[in-house]
């Protein structure tokens, strides 16, 4: 496995490897749900083909200060699993390296960006676009893996790739649950005890209120299954158009019941599909 540490050096790397290149953007801190995005990976690029994870905690995409400061950045034992899931070359720049002082162009999305975590977390989608589609640049990848827990950030990039013709196949994997059915994300470890111990109750209020009849019903009950912890504060939730990610108000159309929870400073998201009645 090869490691490059900035641009140059990863450019170096990618003129001696074999296509197809598959790229697993990350932000560290890895969970099963990274592994298991790297095995889809690897089965894309099949055996002769080359793995790149890139490991960057992107600023940019922070609104807040202390989310960035508090995020975990295990950079040691990251490396580590990386060469345990047959990685080929791990892209791990810093941020001096990936943008310049100065810089002016940015990448913006003004349609499935605007609600949800959009609404909440001015600027944060900019920041993701625009350092996905660097990445997609810096390693010329003819595929990208992305987890489906993140949904929003899922169908934003598959419009950016659309509408700007980026040469890129986007593959999602499915979101990967702990046993007690919380979706898996490096921020469950900075909960505390009693906060993890709570924080099943999101997945649970989206499950029972996702079979209910009308969307009043939908959201209704899932807001007063959450906020029945004294843990919890709404950051949003959402019954959303599957495809268009718009509020809807009748379910005429798939749709997605969607929720942003902060347990103290720790926001955490979770979604389920919601069929047409
Ligand atoms: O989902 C993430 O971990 C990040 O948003 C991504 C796609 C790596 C961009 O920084």
């Amino acid at each position: 496995m090869k490691v490059a540490d900035s641009g140059s050096a990863l450019r170096e790397i990618l003129k001696t490897v074999p296509g197809p290149r598959v790229l697993v953007p990350t932000m560290g801190a890895f969970h099963p749900g990274h592994i298991s995005l790297m095995h889809r990976a690897r089965e894309i690029a099949g055996p002769n083909g080359t793995m790149i994870v890139s490991i960057f905690v992107n600023p940019i995409q922070f609104d807040r200060a202390s989310d960035l400061a508090a995020y975990p950045r295990p950079m040691e034992s990251d490396i580590a699993e990386c060469e345990g899931a047959g990685v080929d070359v791990v892209f791990t720049p810093d941020a001096g390296s990936m943008y310049f002082p100065d810089r002016s162009v940015t990448v913006t999305e003004t349609l499935l960006s605007r609600g949800l975590c959009g609404a909440t977390r001015p600027g944060h989608f900019d920041g993701v676009c625009t350092v996905v589609l660097k990445l997609f640049l810096l390693t010329g990848c003819d595929a990208a893996i992305f987890g489906e827990k993140d949904f929003q950030q899922l169908a934003i990039i598959r419009r950016m790739v659309r509408d700007l013709d980026v040469p890129v196949e986007i593959i999602s994997c499915p979101t990967v649950r702990e046993p007690d059915g919380l979706a898996m994300s490096s921020r469950n470890t900075r909960l505390t005890p009693e906060q993890r111990e709570d924080a099943p109750r999101i997945r649970k209020a989206l499950l029972e209120a996702a079979s209910l009849e009308t969307a009043d019903e939908i959201l209704r009950s899932a807001r007063t299954l959450i906020e029945a912890s004294p843990l919890t504060r709404i950051d949003y939730l959402s019954l959303v158009d599957a495809e268009t990610l718009q509020p809807v108000i009748a379910l005429e159309r798939p749709a997605v019941l969607a929720a942003a929870v902060f347990y103290g400073e720790v926001r955490l998201i979770d979604h389920i599909a919601v069929k047409a009645r």
